[in-house]
């Protein structure tokens, strides 16, 4: 079994997107820049927003955090998202969910510019997903593809269980491994016999939210195991949705929590940022 270094490949992405922004400012060019706002004090979110502006300060680009209280209205939140749409110096922007419950997320989403959409949460985004546009991917779900690339192992022909269906890893991710030609079901909270479901997989994705859910005896033999839960137990600890020390002796390879996917989704946020940076470049000097 082998464990898939979640925090190594991370660091490698996070440095290939350095060399390319050190590049940039060598030629004297703006380096990218990604905004980053946040609404409330959910404390998760307040780690999720720092250590994404860490990241861009570590790849040389340009970060703002807009932090807004609790009670902002969401007027005045689509208000700013629409002054950083018109900034031409924002390539990137991103509204950390979840957002208080008076805010209509999907209008939030739906606000951001499609080109400036670096989660790749906006419904322009989302349909290119789907109707296989080379657009902007969200970024656990191509976090988790980089890492099953680290394995070498060719998808084709495989089956995938992803279980979860969120819009913002189930439903990606899914879509992600049909595209390397897998063959892919969705499995979730009413599907019957999760197990028997599971042990089919040459692929599990677990993307639930539930601790320690997947468990050695759903795990097909040699089957590569990717955990998406972040579950914060009582004691503080981070758990996965994956029972670690039950799948490790079944599986052929393995992430682990933390240090596995985690780390991956601020790597592919930076990719993303450059992306759009890059792209928005390129159509602005068209114009
Ligand atoms: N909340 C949990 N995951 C995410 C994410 O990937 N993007 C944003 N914007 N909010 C999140």
């Amino acid at each position: 079994m082998g464990i898939i270094d979640g925090k190594a490949i991370s660091q490698a992405v996070k440095d290939e997107v350095k060399a390319e922004v050190a590049g940039i400012a060598a030629r004297g060019g703006r380096v990218p820049c990604l905004c980053v706002i946040i609404v409330g004090e959910n404390p998760a979110s307040q780690v999720y927003v720092r250590n994404k502006v860490k990241a861009a300060a570590y790849t040389g680009m340009e970060s703002r955090q807009i932090e807004l209280p609790e009670s902002v209205s969401e007027d005045e939140l689509l208000a700013q998202i629409r002054s950083l749409n018109e900034d031409p110096a924002v390539d990137g922007i991103l509204v950390q969910l979840p957002l208080p419950k008076h805010i209509d997320e999907e209008k939030v989403l739906v606000a951001i510019a499609p080109e400036k959409d670096v989660d790749g949460f906006h419904p322009s985004n989302v349909a290119g997903l789907w109707i296989g546009k080379d657009c902007i991917v969200p970024c656990t779900p191509a976090g988790v593809m980089r890492l099953l690339d680290s394995t070498g192992v060719d998808l084709t022909g495989k089956t995938a269980v992803v279980v979860g269906r969120s819009n913002i890893v189930g439903k990606p991710v899914a879509k992600l491994l049909l595209d390397r030609n897998a063959t892919v079901v969705i499995a979730h909270s009413r599907t019957a016999d999760l197990g028997a479901v599971c042990r089919q997989a040459d692929v599990l994705v677990a993307a639930v939210g539930r601790a320690g859910l997947i468990t050695g005896e759903m795990v097909k033999p040699g089957a590569i195991v990717i955990d998406v839960g972040i579950n914060r137990m009582p004691d503080g600890r981070l758990c996965g949705d994956v029972d670690f020390a039950s799948c490790a002796d079944v599986a052929s390879w393995i992430t682990p929590v933390p240090g596995g996917v985690g780390p991956m989704t601020i790597a592919m946020l930076m990719k993303n940022t450059l992306r759009c940076y890059l792209q928005n470049f390129k159509s602005a000097s068209r114009k």
